[in-house]
């Protein structure tokens, strides 16, 4: 094992031996919270590290494809129990890491524990099809083959949930996997890893190559024995990987951006919908993909509700995310908080009505950390730029409609389509947006935000390309179907032929 100094330094995983980067550089990795916090040192890997992770990947592939699916699970399973027992210290790393206050920062850690448990049971139940075949003595079936090596491309958004969404299913259809980790989040990625490395996985089964999305990311990508890559972030990079994997007919799946409305009806339990735009808007300082950008409000309850919703944004407490009175943590780096300062004098520029927030917040203790207050506008049009851009940081805008159908438009007025929600007592206006809202997650009288591990996650439109991360579904992203013909009639049976002679002659 490499020696260690001051900053600690982590390495890369590469078939099953912990190593530094073959160009020899380094990156840190520093508390959002705190800019003089350094947490450790990663290596910044370049396209020799790829290609050693891929090759021990592609060779510890021969053999885990091998091991019964049921066994692969169990490691799993056993990963699950380590995560259980080690949720609160990996909770505190992930919110000084990134940012998130510690109540999200457990909850990105059950969400992993979730996802993990899950494939522990969906390693045996990997199934196929059995349907009858047109000829007499032949028999038809359905199953499921890994791919091979897949590409997992994580954001720093959720550190270890979103990563464990791709590791866990991969490795439990029997794939081997070359994992890069945002360059934001990499220690408690590495932390996963490792338990999935004492949970048994053998090595070259999980590798893990820390550095840039340029050099490692599209390395990856661009690699001739990468099968597969799964990729969360933003629609631009997804653009490019999902061109890249077209010029080589690699399978990929895609999690992209969001611009998320929650529609509040004139009929809405309006201290219900506050909760949950607060919720929505300002958890994880609206670093989500899944985080409500818009309020698409009827006009007839507009006063009632705003006055309720800028009070309790204005009560929200911002501070380190380890000080469990804090509601908003910081944004994850200064380039974040800059973008978000951007979009926000975009918005007033275009004319939108500021209500509160729309500043950096760096008074006192928040000094060192790219925090920024909550912010809301209102007079937003649905096309205007405030309400087109993901912004991913705590801003909120209101968009005021006349009608249900007026709602409904706005709502679907984004090229994007993740998580929308509508706020309403009426039950035929709640199954008319089940119907028509272009959206791949619903909620009816809740947020936006609160998908659980265990039901398909995705979007439509440019928030990804068809493919559904979360439970069974993303067993589909992991595996071939296989359609296997068993002919037990000892004569050569043509379909489509032979069965129809009667009909000819
Ligand atoms: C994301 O926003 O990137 O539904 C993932 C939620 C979480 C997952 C969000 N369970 O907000």
């Amino acid at each position: 094992m490499p020696k260690t100094s001051t900053p600690s330094r982590h390495f890369n995983l590469i078939g099953g031996k912990w190593v530094p980067s073959k160009t020899g550089r380094w990156f840190e990795d520093r508390n959002p919270a705190d800019r003089d916090d350094v947490l450790a040192e990663l290596p910044k890997s370049g396209a020799e590290d790829v290609d050693l992770a891929v090759k021990a990947a592609k060779k510890a592939f021969a053999t885990w494809r091998l091991v019964p699916a049921p066994k692969r699970a169990e490691i799993m399973g056993r990963a699950a129990a380590i995560l259980r027992e080690r949720k609160e210290e990996l909770s505190r790393l992930l919110t000084r890491e990134m940012g998130k206050v510690l109540e999200e920062g457990r909850g990105d850690v059950q969400e992993t524990i979730d996802t993990a448990a899950y494939a522990a049971g969906a390693g045996t139940r990997l199934m196929g099809e059995t349907v009858p075949s047109e000829l007499p003595d032949k028999f038809a079936m359905t199953i499921r083959a890994p791919l091979g090596v897949c590409g997992l491309i994580s954001p720093w958004n959720f550190p270890t949930a979103i990563p464990s969404w791709k590791l866990f299913p991969a490795l439990t259809c029997g794939n081997t996997v070359v994992f890069k980790p945002a360059s934001d989040t990499p220690i408690v990625a590495t932390e996963l890893v490792k338990i999935l490395e004492e949970a048994g996985v053998p090595p070259g089964v999980v590798n893990l190559v820390h550095g840039g999305g340029g050099e490692v990311g599209m390395g990856i990508v661009n690699h001739k024995d990468v099968a597969l890559i799964s990729f969360t972030g933003s629609s631009d990079v997804g653009r490019t990987i999902a061109e890249s994997c077209g010029r080589s007919l690699k399978r990929c799946s895609l999690e992209l951006g969001g611009k998320n409305a929650s529609i509040v009806m004139d009929d809405a339990d309006l201290e219900l919908a506050v909760d949950g735009a607060i919720w929505g808007a300002f958890g994880t300082t609206g670093q989500r993909c899944t985080a409500t950008s818009r309020i698409v409000l009827h006009e007839k309850v507009k006063d009632a509700y705003m006055t309720r919703l800028v009070k309790r944004a204005k009560e929200l407490k911002i501070g380190p995310g380890l000080d469990e009175t804090v509601k908003v943590g910081p944004l994850v780096n200064e380039e974040r908080r800059k973008e978000v300062h951007g979009w926000v004098e975009r918005g007033l520029k275009e004319g939108a009505k500021l209500l509160c927030g729309g500043k950096v917040a760096a008074g006192g203790a928040l000094k060192k950390g790219w925090f920024y207050e909550p912010t809301i506008f209102d007079g937003v049009k649905a096309g205007d730029t405030l309400a087109q851009e993901e912004i991913f940081g705590p801003v909120l805008s209101v968009i005021t409609v006349k009608t249900f159908e007026e709602a409904i438009e706005a709502l679907n007025n984004s090229r994007y389509g993740l998580s929308s929600s509508i706020y309403t007592q009426d039950v035929n206006r709640a199954f008319r947006a089940i119907r028509d809202v272009e959206t791949g997650i619903l909620y009816v009288n809740s947020s936006t935000i609160g998908a659980e591990n265990h039901l398909p996650f995705g979007g439509m439109k440019e928030t990804g390309n068809g493919h559904r991360e979360g439970g069974w579904t993303a067993y589909d992203i992991y595996t071939e179907i296989r359609t296997v013909y068993v002919d037990y009639s000892g004569k050569l049976q043509r379909a489509q032929i032979d069965n129809r002679k009667a009909e000819t002659q």
